[in-house]
């Protein structure tokens, strides 16, 4: 007899996961349904890049000065609109928008959550067929229900995250979530339209043999990560280095292959970005507690979690260490023992 083929939904194990919190009425669950939904939206438009009129930029910027894409908007609008009508969502913060999106209709007014979202991450990849993704943050609001949300409610530390995840349209179109009961990922399968539980309690290597950073920016690193980087590149076979450098420039598919494989990502301070690049709120906060729930690390490069920084703004940035546990705390090492002035 061939094997059936009896895979676990997204939905079903939303579901399961849910009685592990008694208290909880099932609005998460539905909010990450909804998220489920539009991510099957944009992996669409994605997969059709090429064909349709989706591929180029619109002619704007984002607040950031960055150069928005069809596909940014796009995935944009379609995130905003199906965690509106979703009811349970009280406002997003989202890459693109300036200012926080507060949905103020009736039902909403009474939703418990406010999500923190990069809707279209690896944007200068869009064009090239090379993988993208969407980054999410899920918190419960602080202001009362009934309300209409306030910034207090996004600048949270990332400890405070309800759920996070990222969807990574590569390959295949992929979807990754925790809820703090460890590092779940589901393959979507485009034959019934569903994401498919594929790896249960991810783990990530503690040592790896991968380092990704943008090595273009070199002379503009500290110190500490210069030094870092020759060790990665030194002959050692008791280590295994030297180490391999891969570097995709989406965030969601370099951080997603370390996961599997191990490795460490870096996107570190420069001279001129003090704060790096990578955005704390809908960036670093969700890979981090992505990070943390497999058994990895995602620190400033100086010692502190960056689950641990409280925001205060939307759209601030924080140099960004996380991956392996070793490999993150041996970076550390040597930006301890190299300090810039
Ligand atoms: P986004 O497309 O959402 O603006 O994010 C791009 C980010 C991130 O995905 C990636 O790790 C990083 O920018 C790459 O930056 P560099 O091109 O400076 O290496
Ligand atoms: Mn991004
Ligand atoms: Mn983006």
């Amino acid at each position: 007899m061939p094997a059936k083929y009896q895979p676990m939904t997204l939905n079903e194990v939303i579901i399961q996961e849910q009685s592990a919190f008694p208290y909880a009425k099932g609005e998460l669950s539905r909010l990450l349904s909804h998220i489920g939904i539009a991510t099957k939206i944009v992996h669409r438009e994605v997969n059709k890049a090429g064909l349709v009129d989706i591929l180029g930029s619109v002619g704007s910027t984002n607040v950031q000065g960055e150069k928005q894409q069809k596909l940014d908007v796009f995935a944009n609008d379609q995130f905003i609109a199906a965690l509106r009508s979703s009811g349970i969502v009280c406002g997003i913060a989202s890459e693109e928008n300036d200012e926080i999106v507060i949905f103020d209709d009736e039902l909403s007014l009474d939703g418990k959550y406010v999500v923190c979202i990069d809707p279209l991450d690896g944007s200068s990849n869009i064009d090239v067929n090379v993988s993208i993704g969407t980054i999410f943050s899920i918190y419960r609001r602080i202001t009362p229900v009934g309300m209409k949300a306030e910034i207090s409610d996004f600048l949270q530390e990332g400890t405070k995250q309800a759920a996070a995840g990222y969807v990574i349209y590569g390959s295949s179109t992929m979807l990754v979530y925790t809820t703090g009961l460890g590092t779940t990922g589901f393959t979507y399968d485009p034959s019934i339209g569903e994401f498919c539980l594929s790896y249960k309690f991810m783990k990530t290597p503690e040592h790896g043999k991968i380092y990704s950073i943008n090595e273009g920016n070199y002379i503009h690193f500290p110190m500490g990560v210069k030094k870092y980087i020759k060790y990665c590149q030194e002959i050692d076979k008791a280590t295994n280095r030297p180490y391999s450098s891969r570097y995709i420039g989406s965030l969601v598919a370099d951080f997603h292959r370390n996961l599997l494989k191990g490795g460490i990502f870096i996107y570190p301070s420069t001279e001129s970005n003090p704060n790096g690049k990578l955005r704390l709120l809908y960036e670093c906060n969700p890979i981090a507690f992505l990070a943390e729930q497999a058994g990895g690390k995602a620190t400033d490069g100086k010692g502190k979690r960056i689950l641990e920084f409280k925001p205060d703004s939307l759209h601030q940035r924080v140099p960004f260490f996380t991956g392996s546990r070793y490999m993150v705390d041996k970076a550390e090492e040597f930006m301890r023992e190299f300090p810039d002035k």
